[in-house]
């Protein structure tokens, strides 16, 4: 995927509500061919709706879904196509698969009922399944499986049927952590391999962080912010979107030229990026970002309240007075510093992002 890279899929302002709640509000969005898209949101934001409706199992309310047409021809109108006319295939959450036949009928299922030749079909699934890793379980049926295999097999379902476009409603939600990182990088390399496009939903962020190329970040209906991994994390565009991706230290206050001036803290530094002196505003610190410096250096000084170590990296933790939440700290290996110990905290000026306060 290269930024050059034409849309294959445009959302414009698509809205669709249910009574008073409105799942999707005035969403656009382009989606490149060939990259591996993630919606990222708490439960209940609008993923699923979101994905059903670029499918065609929901009908918005307003709102366009176009391909815009390669080579000089027209777009293609999504919502004029019912579901099974359009380049698109939905893999749901909960991806049934059928118990009483084998694997590799399993997969055969859609293509079969495309009416496509016997041989056609054989050699397709073969090929499928070759790709997915599973040609020595096309025998099995999905109850000899494990909880990984089976995924697979959905997959290979969804892929053999050749759209342009796949969308995965929380497609690992079903796994333990351990498979669930594996089937990660699977996905990955399929996408990569297969050359689909891939539009993955997901509430887990680590999920959505360490597969997609992009991320449309999603809370109430609204996209927050399309962008990067890198991008989210470094340059979130607004608190909500600070604090939902990765964790982070929150500093009320109002915005100044050199930071954000907080009440009982100080100018605490950051880059404002924008003007708008003495509006309401949130300084954002990363806590890999947040320091423990000598006296001389310190921003905030306070007491260490606990210290958690988690392998490669620990945190500690951090009461500083005039501050209700503790600050925290990543450090490299153990900490170096033992709880109830009086400690100096600051950060580069650039590691500090200034953001406008959400009411
Ligand atoms: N068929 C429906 N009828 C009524 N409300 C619905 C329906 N589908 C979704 N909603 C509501 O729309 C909102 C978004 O739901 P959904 O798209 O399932 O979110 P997500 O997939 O992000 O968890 C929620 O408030 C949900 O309760
Ligand atoms: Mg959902």
């Amino acid at each position: 995927m290269t930024e050059t890279e034409p849309a294959l899929l445009s959302l414009a302002h698509l809205t669709k509500s249910f009574g008073d709640t409105r799942a999707v509000d005035d969403v656009s969005l382009d989606i490149r061919a060939n990259e591996f898209f993630a919606l990222l949101g708490p439960s209940g934001c609008g993923k699923t709706t979101l994905l059903r409706s670029i499918a065609g199992f929901e009908q918005p309310d307003s709102g366009s879904i176009t391909m815009p047409g390669q080579d000089g021809k027209p777009d293609v109108d999504l919502r004029a196509l019912p579901p099974e006319r359009r380049p698109i295939n939905l893999m749901f959450q909960s991806y049934a698969l059928f118990p009483h036949m084998s694997v590799e009928k399993n997969v055969a299922y859609g293509l079969e009922r495309e009416r496509l030749g016997k041989s056609e079909v054989r050699s397709r699934v073969g090929e499928v399944l070759d790709t997915v890793g599973l040609t020595d379980k096309a025998k099995a049926r999905p109850a000899q499986l494990s909880g990984g295999q089976r995924q697979r097999v959905a997959l290979a379902r969804a892929i053999v049927k050749r759209p342009r476009l796949l969308l995965l409603d929380e497609p690992l939600s079903a796994l333990d952590r351990k498979v669930r990182a594996e089937m990660q990088l699977e996905l990955k390399r399929l996408q990569h391999e297969v050359g689909i496009t891939f539009v993955v939903v997901t509430h887990d962020q680590e999920e959505a962080m360490s597969m997609a190329d992009r991320i449309a970040v999603m809370h109430d209906g609204r996209v927050q912010q399309v962008d990067t991994p890198v991008d989210l994390y470094q340059r979130p565009a607004n608190t909500f979107v600070a604090d939902f991706i990765g964790s982070s230290n929150a500093f009320q206050g109002t915005r100044q030229p050199a930071g954000v001036d907080v009440p009982g803290l100080g100018l605490l530094p950051g880059l404002p990026g924008g003007d708008g002196t003495g509006e309401a505003a949130v300084l954002v610190v990363r806590p890999e970002d947040m320091q423990v410096v000598d006296a001389d250096r310190a921003v905030l000084t306070g007491e260490v309240l606990d210290t958690q170590f988690f392998g490669g990296r620990s945190t500690i933790a951090v009461a500083v007075p005039g501050h209700a939440a503790p600050v925290t700290a990543t450090q490299q290996g153990t900490a170096d510093v033992v709880r109830g110990a009086r400690v100096h905290l600051a950060w580069l000026p650039d590691k500090g992002v200034v953001l406008r306060a959400q009411e």
